[in-house]
């Protein structure tokens, strides 16, 4: 289990377990002590195996735009059970939910030493990337490997991207950046390119009130912007109707538009369509002509609250190479 560390004494009681117990990585007790109190100003995140700590890391902010992986350990006997992975992914996370670009580490060039060629390995295998070596940074005998990893590129926004469903700010979002939402989800595929979605972006506060007033039970009532996504049920050729497919295209290009912002959202069709066909009141409010469905809704602000990534089924259940089981 993961968990976000706020109490200061809880910080520097769990780093200091976590580096006292990994001395080949943090032998020096002078740089060792430090990082134990640097901790309890960071944002920190602890892993427990049956509510004893497994490992910690923590960000530290180097620029407006970057965060740092300040120090992370894993208790050796937690090595291998995907504990290092989790507590960067949370990281990520929240680095990403606060509208951070990227994300540094540094740690001794790959070559050295064989613990440290593992560290580097790792930080390979959650996608970061070689920037520049530094080889007098610390010292000659350990050359500072700086490696960076950004949140805006495509697959690190798709990594970061969760739904959404707590209180947004009131801040206004900028026209510009709904126009680029917008822009992303009619730049999606469709087939035969037939477009069959369009879009009503409401950012008008009395058309906001008037959508979400219809919205019962209330979702995404605090979105200072909702973008409604209709559809046209139109075949593509012969009786090929491919609406559902563009209008999915273009709400996940819209979803990761969004997040690459700095804003969240949530994909609400299930909620709009549902039997009580709140879906045709918005397309009512909004005078939506009888040949477009409404069919989902995308609130879209700064979040207020923070969220929580739902479990997904690992890699290997869902993914398989060149056969689905035993050839
Ligand atoms: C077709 C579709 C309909 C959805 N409808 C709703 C909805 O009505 N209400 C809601 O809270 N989330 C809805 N979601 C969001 C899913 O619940 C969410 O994507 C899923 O739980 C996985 O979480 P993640 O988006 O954080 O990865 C919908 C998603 C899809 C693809």
């Amino acid at each position: 289990m993961i968990r976000f560390i706020d109490d200061k004494d809880e910080k520097r009681k769990i780093s200091r377990e976590v580096l006292e117990a990994l001395k080949e990585w943090f032998e020096v007790d002078e740089s060792r002590e430090q990082f134990i109190r640097e901790s309890a100003d960071q944002p920190f995140w602890a892993a427990f195996e049956n509510d004893v700590p497994a490992g910690f890391l923590c960000l530290k902010e180097t620029g407006k735009e970057t965060m740092e992986l300040a120090v992370m350990g894993v208790k050796k006997e937690f090595h291998r059970h995907g504990v290092g992975r989790r507590l960067f992914a949370a990281s990520k996370d929240y680095a990403a939910m606060k509208g951070y670009s990227f994300i540094q580490v540094k740690t001794v060039e790959s070559g050295m030493y064989p613990d440290y060629d593992i560290t580097n390995e790792f930080y390979k295998s959650l996608g970061f990337k070689e920037l520049e070596v530094f080889k007098e940074y610390w010292d000659e005998a350990n050359p500072c490997q700086i490696y960076v990893m950004s949140l805006k590129s495509a697959v690190g926004v798709i990594s970061v991207r969760h739904s959404y469903r707590g209180e947004f700010s009131s801040e206004p979002v900028p026209r510009e950046d709904l126009m680029t939402i917008a822009n992303a989800g009619i730049s999606a595929p469709s087939g035969c390119n037939k477009q069959t979605t369009d879009l009503v972006v409401v950012d008008d506060p009395s058309t906001l009130e008037a959508v979400k007033a219809v919205i019962e039970p209330p979702v995404a009532q605090t979105a200072p912007a909702l973008i409604v996504v209709l559809t046209r049920r139109i075949n593509a050729y012969r009786d090929r109707c491919f609406a559902i497919q563009d209008y999915s295209a273009a709400i996940e290009n819209m979803l990761l538009a969004i997040v690459e912002l700095g804003y969240q959202s949530c994909w609400y069709e299930g909620h709009i369509t549902d039997d009580d066909r709140i879906c045709d009141k918005i397309a009512s409010v909004l005078g939506v002509p009888d040949e477009y469905d409404v069919v989902c809704i995308l609130p879209v602000g700064k979040a207020k609250d923070e969220f929580h990534a739902p479990s997904k089924k690992s890699f290997s259940e869902r993914v398989k190479f060149n056969a689905f089981g035993d050839k």
